[in-house]
């Protein structure tokens, strides 16, 4: 018995100086925390308003108008797997209300024109959402899904005297005076979606759910939201539900492919609150009720469809997006919408790739390296071998550098082989435990002498500093000057040449 007794007592300290900080206030969900790391996506508007250059069709076209002559998804997925884009969100049903799957709830679907019955006439797929899919798959990137609440088709207040008498006159069950219930309706058009399935019968796994906020109609619709987030929970656990009324991540509060710099991961509304304004949507809410980080829809053109009159913007211009989206910590999803062909314009693709070099040529210049001599002021009840500052240099997203809990300031520093040029840092916090630091700097060392070149607030998933001009240095000192929590650092690294 005694043995027995003095061999627990001997232990327990040991597990507890081996152990890890305790979650900070909200954490990421790990689909949350798989999606903070996709950075970079694709959004695919395509649609019957590629073919009517529109941006808002008015749901006056029959199917029949959505007829690509060269419909290529393999073009899409490869170009934005060559881009190096993480996966692409397909508008499976925009604001007019067409459906491009094979749906048992509408008429009004891509189905039902000529082009699709050429098509399966002759043994060939017109379901386009699944065709994405397919290739998705096929090219390693992720597939996600945008349907929009918002249905021109089923509103009453939008008339649509074209498809009167037609077969894709249907009821208007769109609002909340209606006779209908639209809510039924967008459920079982989610639940479709969500229960798709590749040729092989395998499911189709899901990356994120878009589900818009726009309306351009005085029609009051009161929407299910919570029926909406089961039906995804249920089928789609790895997904992120999107939109001003989701739980997971948020609009950034602008279409331009930019946020302010300083910006939380968490919001303090629920779904059923009514909307922030664009500058909160921007800013977050530090130590906010929920963990619902920011993504930033952006285009490569000026529409989110396809126009014949409009070019993609410069690669200089997709950098300093990327710089103020990625670089801020915030999601990118970029538009890059296939034309009447059914395929991605070259000049787009070579755009992508254009300012994919341009990214790399930036990124691809690390110079902290797993060898390099680290110090800190302190570290985790002396636990090197697993909260040491060498853990900001291993690679590792799971590991990182942590004082003890009663410590919310203090420094790391990494000494570099000799004097470096240096242009750039790079700095991540171990979200997965909490949003904590609320500000920090990262001076230059030349032989003990500092020179201040980042001055920070919030950091988060992962913050570019770009310098204004170039720093000589042979040490990289990071102070952690605010922190609501104590910090848990895991990543640094200054991009720049040795000299
Ligand atoms: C709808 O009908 C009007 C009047 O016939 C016609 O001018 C218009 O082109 C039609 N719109 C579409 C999208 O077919
Ligand atoms: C079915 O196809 C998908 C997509 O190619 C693939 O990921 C999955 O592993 C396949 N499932 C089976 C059971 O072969
Ligand atoms: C419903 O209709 C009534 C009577 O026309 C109107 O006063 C009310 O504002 C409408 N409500 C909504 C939500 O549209
Ligand atoms: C790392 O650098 C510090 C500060 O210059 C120095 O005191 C320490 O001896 C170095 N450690 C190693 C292993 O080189
Ligand atoms: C801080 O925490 C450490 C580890 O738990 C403990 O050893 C130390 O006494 C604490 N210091 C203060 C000032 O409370
Ligand atoms: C960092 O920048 C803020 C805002 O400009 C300023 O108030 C603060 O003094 C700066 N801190 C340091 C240590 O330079
Ligand atoms: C970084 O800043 C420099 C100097 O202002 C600028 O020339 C360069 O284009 C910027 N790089 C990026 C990737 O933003």
């Amino acid at each position: 018995m005694i043995p027995y007794i003095s061999t627990l007592s001997l232990l327990l300290p040991i597990v507890i100086a081996n152990s890890a900080p305790a979650p900070y206030l909200q954490i990421p969900a790990p689909r949350q925390l798989a999606w903070h790391q996709h950075e970079y996506y694709a959004f695919v508007h395509f649609g019957p308003n590629t073919f009517t250059d529109e941006e808002w069709g008015r749901s006056q076209s029959t199917p029949d108008v959505f007829k690509p002559t060269a419909l290529d998804t393999d073009q899409w997925a490869k170009g934005f797997a060559d881009a190096g884009m993480a996966g692409m969100i397909l508008t499976a049903k925009h604001h007019d209300g067409m459906a491009l799957w094979d749906t048992k709830t509408t008429t009004y679907k891509i189905g039902n024109g000529q082009w699709a019955k050429d098509r399966v006439a002759a043994g060939l797929s017109a379901d386009v959402v699944r065709l994405a899919a397919a290739s998705a798959v096929k090219y390693g990137i992720k597939f996600g899904i945008y349907l929009s609440p918002w249905d021109i088709h089923r509103d009453p207040a939008m008339p649509k005297p074209n498809l009167t008498g037609t077969i894709y006159d249907e009821p208007q069950i769109f609002g909340d005076n209606s006779t209908g219930n639209y809510n039924d309706l967008y459920a079982r058009q989610l639940t479709e979606l969500v229960t798709l399935r590749y040729d092989n019968g395998s499911s189709i796994p899901l990356f994120e759910l878009w589900l818009d906020g726009a309306s351009g109609s005085d029609t009051v619709q009161t929407f299910d939201w919570e029926n909406f987030r089961d039906i995804i929970r249920e089928n789609q656990p790895e997904a992120v539900m999107w939109g001003h009324q989701g739980v997971d991540a948020r609009w950034v509060g602008n279409e331009d492919g930019f946020t302010v710099p300083t910006n939380w991961h968490t919001i303090s509304r629920t779904q059923d609150q009514t909307h922030y304004a664009g500058d909160e949507l921007q800013t977050g809410v530090r130590d906010g009720l929920y963990w619902t980080p920011a993504e930033a829809d952006a285009r490569i053109r000026d529409g989110w469809f396809w126009h014949a009159s409009e070019k993609p913007k410069s690669a200089d211009k997709l950098m300093q997006m990327y710089m103020e989206c990625v670089g801020r910590s915030v999601n990118l999803l970029l538009d890059v919408p296939p034309d009447i062909t059914g395929q991605i314009p070259q000049q787009d693709l070579e755009t992508l790739l254009q300012f994919k070099k341009q990214r790399e040529t930036f990124l691809n210049r690390p110079l902290l390296i797993p060898d390099l001599n680290v110090s800190a002021s302190n570290v985790r009840e002396g636990d090197s071998a697993s909260f040491g500052p060498a853990n900001v240099l291993d690679g590792n997203a799971n590991t990182y550098w942590a004082m003890n809990d009663n410590q919310t300031t203090g420094f790391l520093e990494i000494h570099l082989d000799g004097p470096h040029s240096i242009d750039a840092i790079i700095l991540q916090e171990n979200i997965a435990l909490g949003q904590r630091i609320g500000g920090y700097l990262v001076d230059a060392g030349v032989k003990g002498a500092y020179k201040r070149i980042v001055n920070g607030t919030s950091m988060g998933y992962k913050r570019i500093w770009n310098l204004t001009s170039a720093v000589e240095a042979d040490s990289i000192r990071l102070q952690i000057l605010q922190s609501n929590a104590t910090p848990l650092i895991s990543s640094v690294q200054a991009l720049g040449v040795k000299k």
